[in-house]
């Protein structure tokens, strides 16, 4: 009810202060306890060995450095999952570099990973006092060459595993050049055993075992999501989340903003990161859990990716266009 008063007020502003202006009020509210949650009603769910107070949750990107996790979690959500975040703090592209496509419900970003860097997350994480799940989604600096890629990642697992309830291994991102070549299976193989590998060795140094997760983009063909697939099943990864953001402006070719460049969002994407869930499930079957997230404007689009195969979503656009009633609407579809 708020959010639909407040909405036309902030679309007035450009979005990336529009952005900023939301989450330092949501900060604030939540200071002054003036944001109260309320929990929503649902059956807890293991995955990954961790247990979900309810399946949706926000993805990664809105706060990248968990500034405001305390706050963002009176939502409801079932969990959260911060960053990206690389090794060394980077300012990301020039802006203008966030747009809104609001009569096709989508936006269109080219952040390119501006953070404060892993050292400050890690810092922003033990000062805070949130119980509930929390993802690391974990990046490489835009200036580390992709062939020392694995550099980047191995330096984040290590500063971010203890305090993390799972790590995402973030592969596909629009905006950081290369990067999505890292999902070629002759470049993925060896990055899933490296990681995997150093993921034992913290297990036993740290005495806990986070899981670690793979997010993958919508932009592949058939034969690649299989090999993926088929990848996360032979490294004994935990789980993978589908999709980022897409490189496709089917739906938006008409409208402002479309040639920007940078990764598209929002409904423009929900049917096809659908695609890419049933996709992956019918290869895993349940053998690496699948979070899913892409589009999910309205509780059936929550519903569509369950019914895919996903055992968990996230929601990012969704929440800018609908506002956090979006949460619990998604959370009562899916529990029906
Ligand atoms: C402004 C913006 C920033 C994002 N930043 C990140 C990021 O840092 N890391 C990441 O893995 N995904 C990032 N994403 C992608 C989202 O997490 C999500 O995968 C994608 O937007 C599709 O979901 P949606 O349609 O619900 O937004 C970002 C998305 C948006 C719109």
């Amino acid at each position: 009810m708020l959010y639909s008063l407040l909405r036309p007020l902030l679309f007035r502003l450009n979005p990336e202060t529009a952005h900023r202006v939301t989450l330092k009020a949501i900060g604030n509210a939540h200071r002054f306890k003036l944001l109260q949650g309320h929990p929503i009603d649902c059956k807890h769910r293991n995955i990954m060995g961790l247990d979900f107070p309810n399946p949706v949750g926000l993805a990664a990107g809105l706060d990248k450095n968990g500034e405001y996790v305390n706050a963002l979690a009176a939502f409801g959500f079932g969990f959260i999952e911060i960053g990206t975040v690389t090794p060394r703090p980077q300012p990301g592209n020039q802006k203008p570099r966030l747009f809104r496509i609001p009569q096709a419900n989508a936006m269109i970003n080219r952040l390119g990973f501006n953070n404060y860097g892993a050292d400050k997350l890690v810092e922003n994480v033990k000062h805070m006092n949130y119980q509930g799940i929390l993802g690391i989604n974990i990046g490489k600096n835009f200036d580390t060459p992709v062939e020392k890629a694995a550099e980047d990642y191995l330096m984040c697992l290590r500063k971010v595993y203890y305090y993390a309830s799972y790590i995402v291994v973030n592969i596909s991102s629009p905006n950081t050049p290369n990067l999505r070549q890292l999902q070629n299976i002759e470049e993925l193989d060896p990055l899933l055993g490296t990681l995997k590998l150093e993921q034992n060795k913290l297990a036993d140094e740290c005495g806990k075992y986070t899981p670690l997760v793979v997010k993958i983009a919508p932009d592949l063909e058939t034969t690649q999501i299989i090999s993926i697939a088929t990848l996360l099943m032979k490294h004994k990864i935990d789980g993978v989340i589908a999709t980022n953001s897409t490189f496709s402006r089917i739906g938006v070719e008409h409208l402002p903003h479309s040639s920007e460049t940078g990764g598209l969002s929002g409904a423009p994407l929900t049917k096809h990161a659908t695609t890419v869930i049933h996709q992956l499930h019918g290869v895993l079957q349940g053998a690496v859990p699948i979070i899913g997230v892409g589009g999910i404007m309205c509780a059936t689009d929550a519903k569509e990716k369950m019914d895919a195969g996903a055992s968990l979503v996230q929601v990012y656009t969704g929440l800018i266009y609908r506002g956090p009633k979006l949460v619990r609407e998604a959370v009562q579809a899916i529990s029906k």
